[in-house]
């Protein structure tokens, strides 16, 4: 028994390895979607490939675009427009070309040596140079990015060049055009809609709502409309939606607590365990009760606190503030 154990030890040790770069074979298609059997076989992640290389190949890229159905759309729109994920028909992803310029950060492995160039470490495999945004493209697939909604997909072996190649394709699409007036989005913001009573730009604002500093570049322009004329769309709708470890819009749960004196408050949650709740009310601050405290406590699973603009600006200025929140790329440091 125990031997049997220790075999079974050596044999998945190498899977711990998972994350080295090999070399990789750009423009083989993969016979169309050949499933790739890992029953007792090593799985060694891919490394970085050429993506125009790959591009080129129209068996690689129908690949990919299959792969990028079954894994991307549902946050990135079945051509890339974005959704509750970005918009990547861009030649130049922002994420990816602040990786690609930055200094390899490369724990885990799969990133390049050296520093400065940051990700051209290519030259250990025999195919073509792979350049640093492609190699960041990559990088950035496999690995998702910390703290969003993008999180690593279940790619197989020789998938993540596929799909990357495809995301790159996209990039050579023209734009989305997005219509309305940005700075006078800019005013609406503050004034008729007051959306800084509940939204943050750049520390300026408040945080009932999510910060918005970087929403152009998380979101899709569709998402984003959304979001003002039917707020209740991506609250999730049931507790299985809820993830407990992460900060992100989805999981802002609006409450309506009652105490035994007769208060209501209503807020979002903050923080909750079996005997306490924390929420922060609408005028921002954090409050918490015991749940012996209060007499009711209702969950608006699905409802969010914030208010329908369709009714409140009108279809132009709609297009404005949609304008202005693509424009938000700032980052808010
Ligand atoms: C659960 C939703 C979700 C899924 C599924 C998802 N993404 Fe994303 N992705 C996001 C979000 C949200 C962002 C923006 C994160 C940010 O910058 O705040 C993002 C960002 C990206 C970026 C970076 C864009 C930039 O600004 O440089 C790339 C590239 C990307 N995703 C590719 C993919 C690919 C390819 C897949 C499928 C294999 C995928 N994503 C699946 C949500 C998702
Ligand atoms: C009463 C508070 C409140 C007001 C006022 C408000 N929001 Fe929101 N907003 C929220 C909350 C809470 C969420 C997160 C839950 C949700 O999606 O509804 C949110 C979500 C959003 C999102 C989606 C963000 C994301 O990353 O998922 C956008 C975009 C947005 N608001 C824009 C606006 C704009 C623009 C205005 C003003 C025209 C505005 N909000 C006014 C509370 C508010």
């Amino acid at each position: 028994m125990l031997s049997r154990s220790i075999t079974l030890l050596l044999v998945l040790a190498p899977l711990a390895l998972r994350a080295q770069p090999a070399p990789a074979t750009p423009a083989t298609p993969a016979a169309p979607a050949a499933p790739i059997e890992h029953g007792t076989e090593i799985v060694v992640a891919p490394g970085p490939a050429n993506l125009d290389q790959i591009i080129k190949n129209p068996a690689s890229l129908a690949e990919g675009r299959r792969l990028f159905q079954t894994h991307c759309t549902s946050c990135h729109g079945p051509n890339g427009e974005g959704a509750r994920g970005a918009s990547l028909l861009s030649p130049n992803l922002p994420r990816v070309a602040e990786a690609a310029v930055a200094p390899a950060e490369a724990p885990g492995g799969g990133g390049g040596r050296g520093r400065g160039r940051g990700a051209n470490a290519a030259a250990a495999t025999d195919g073509p140079p792979v350049s640093p945004y492609d190699r960041a493209l990559q990088q950035i697939i496999q690995r998702g990015i910390p703290a969003t909604e993008m999180q690593p997909p279940r790619l197989q072996p020789g998938e993540l060049p596929l799909v990357a190649a495809f995301v790159k394709s996209l990039g050579q699409l023209p734009p989305e055009p997005v219509p309305g007036n940005a700075s006078h989005g800019a005013e609406l913001f503050k004034t008729k809609g007051a959306c800084m009573t509940c939204h943050m730009i750049r520390g300026e604002g408040a945080v009932i709502g999510p910060d918005l500093s970087d929403v152009g570049r998380a979101r899709g322009v569709a998402y984003m409309r959304r979001a003002l004329t039917d707020p209740n769309a991506d609250v999730p709708k049931a507790f299985q939606a809820y993830r407990n470890d992460i900060s992100l819009p989805q999981n802002f749960l609006f409450v309506r607590a009652v105490t035994k004196n007769g208060e209501t408050i209503g807020g979002v949650r903050v923080n909750e365990d079996t005997f306490s709740i924390q929420l922060r009310d609408l005028t921002g601050k954090v409050r918490s009760f015991f749940k012996s405290e209060l007499s009711e406590l209702h969950k608006e699973w699905g409802q969010s606190p914030m208010p329908n603009y369709s009714a409140v600006f009108a279809p132009g200025e709609l297009d404005d503030v949609v304008a202005f929140l693509v424009s938000q790329r700032g980052g808010n440091k």
